[in-house]
């Protein structure tokens, strides 16, 4: 499992103190427009990584997804999401490093955790979502869309060139545009991506 300065404590230490700038208090509207269009539900394995309080996965199950799972290492929001949500199923409440999580996932939701693990993972986090994904799996959501922040500690922001070369090996891009409906404080600042795991070679 790769090491990082911002670890567990270190995220259980934000929530404790109030420090969740990232917290939309709500599902927000790039993703919920994305999840409206995926049809009625069915019995497609959703994976929302360093989740947080997880809107979006109380809005998929509200809305009948059954096989919505959400990983956090830090336990205060997945409390939060069960306190909202009581009947969440709680075995899909994984308190896990995303890096130890099993597979295999039909989609995994990205916001705002690739920009808060340190740079040095992002490697391992491309390898990691394309061996969670089952081939023609996805990886869908929001990129930061340049630099954010003063870089020494997250969000960490990136370049499309970046992220090009990150997830080229594992994915084709389905589509990877500006955002046009981010939330006001991330308006012009993210990409929307749809990436698909390629067939995995057995060369
Ligand atoms: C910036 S917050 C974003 C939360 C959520 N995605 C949202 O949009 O509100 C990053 C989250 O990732 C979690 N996290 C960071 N590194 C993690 C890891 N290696 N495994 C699991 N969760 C992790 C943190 O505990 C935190 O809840």
């Amino acid at each position: 499992m790769p090491e990082s300065a911002f670890d567990a404590a270190y995220w259980m230490q934000r929530y404790a103190t109030g420090q969740d700038q990232w917290d939309a208090g709500r599902v927000t509207e790039p993703l919920r427009a994305y999840f409206a269009q995926l049809g009625p539900p069915d019995a497609r394995r959703i994976l929302i990584p360093g989740a947080g309080r997880a809107y979006e996965a109380e809005f998929l199950h509200r809305a009948g997804w059954p096989q919505v799972f959400v990983a956090d290492f830090a336990a205060e929001p997945l409390r939060a999401l069960q306190q909202r949500v009581p009947d969440f199923p709680a075995a899909h409440l994984l308190e896990a490093d995303f890096f130890t999580l099993e597979g295999p996932f039909d989609l995994i939701i990205e916001q705002t955790f690739f920009c808060a693990l340190a740079p040095a993972l992002r490697p391992a986090y491309a390898r990691k979502v394309a061996e969670l994904l089952r081939p023609g799996g996805k990886l869908v959501g929001l990129l930061f869309d340049g630099p954010v922040g003063p870089g020494d500690g997250p969000p960490f922001g990136g370049t499309r060139e970046e992220y090009r070369a990150l997830f080229a090996p594992y994915f084709d891009f389905l589509h990877f545009e500006a955002a046009r409906n981010s939330i006001k404080p991330r308006q012009g600042r993210e990409l929307f991506i749809s990436l698909r795991r390629k067939p995995v070679s057995r060369a």
